[in-house]
């Protein structure tokens, strides 16, 4: 199961950390060997350190990063839904539901923090390694990034909200063709579709995005977060309910045999057969 309850990060379990300087909350993702490869554990971990960030008022911006080659290659994918059981598929696919609903409620606290969020990006950005960038407000980029949503390629839903954030920035068609062919795109593509705000090079990327990252910690408290609060309240308007819709598709394409599939053919690196159950 996953641990719904408890607060503490034990010592060499961190996902992520979090360093506190200069007016900013620096948040990496701290698993470079697995390319920062996302986990429930992974999730729990944003969920306390975006508990600490939101009354931290100290903290007046916040730059998420990640260490290693990669920002993050997606969920897990050696740990395939093992983590949520049922003794019926109806059964299941509640409790994925209900696992889900747990993770929004995390997500939203980080994607709802008051202190805006810049992502430094580099390296591979696949599945909900683009969703967590999408959640920042500003996302900078090195050179070499690669972006994508391979995971219906894999059986299952974009299920943090990724395809819906990419519908806000870039419209509803280019968040279709990315989410429904999973394709990659790069950084100048990514760019180019009003995805990210910045593209440098690879050696500039921790210097260009603290650089934004101070540039709003100088400014007034009240006034940048009352901005974030502002903008978000328009551009996010519809994204609650879409989330929930998000969080049964994904119950649903978690339980399926599809999923089991999916996850099956790229772990043996063969070609998927999909059937739609
Ligand atoms: N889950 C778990 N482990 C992952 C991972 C993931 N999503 N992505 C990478 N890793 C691990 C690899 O297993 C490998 O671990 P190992 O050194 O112990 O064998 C390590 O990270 C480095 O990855 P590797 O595949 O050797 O690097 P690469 O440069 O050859 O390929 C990718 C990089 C991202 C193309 C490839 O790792 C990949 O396809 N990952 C899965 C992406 C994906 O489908 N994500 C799910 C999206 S929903």
């Amino acid at each position: 199961m996953i641990d719904t309850i408890g607060t503490d990060i034990p010592d060499g379990e961190e996902r992520l950390r979090l360093d506190v300087e200069d007016g900013l909350g620096i948040l990496t993702l701290c698993r470079p060997r697995k390319l920062n490869a996302w986990s429930w554990e992974s999730t729990r971990q944003l969920g306390l350190f975006a508990d600490r960030i939101r009354f931290d008022d100290s903290i007046r911006a916040v730059l998420l990063r990640a260490e290693g080659r990669a920002f993050c290659a997606g969920i897990d994918i050696t740990a395939p839904g093992g983590a949520i059981t049922g003794r019926s598929g109806a059964e299941r696919a509640r409790n994925y539901y209900e696992a889900m609903r747990w993770v929004h409620e995390r997500f939203r606290a980080f994607a709802e923090l008051p202190q805006p969020v810049v992502a430094a990006v580099q390296g591979y950005c696949l599945g909900f390694g683009f969703e967590l960038a999408l959640m920042a407000d500003v996302r900078i980029a090195a050179d070499d990034a690669v972006f994508a949503l391979p995971e219906a390629r894999l059986g299952v839903a974009v299920d943090a909200g990724g395809d819906l954030r990419i519908a806000r920035e870039a419209g509803a068609g280019w968040a279709k063709l990315l989410a429904l062919t999973g394709r990659r795109v790069d950084a100048p593509t990514a760019e180019r579709l009003r995805l990210l705000q910045q593209v440098v090079p690879v050696a500039e990327l921790a210097k260009s995005a603290r650089a934004v990252s101070a540039e709003i910690a100088a400014n007034a408290p009240l006034a940048v977060q009352g901005i974030k609060r502002g903008i978000d309240a328009y551009a996010d308007t519809g994204m609650a309910g879409a989330l929930d819709r998000v969080a049964m598709n994904a119950a649903i394409t978690l339980t399926s045999e599809d999923s089991r599939e999916g996850y099956g053919a790229k772990a043996a690196g063969r070609a998927p057969a999909f059937e739609g159950k």
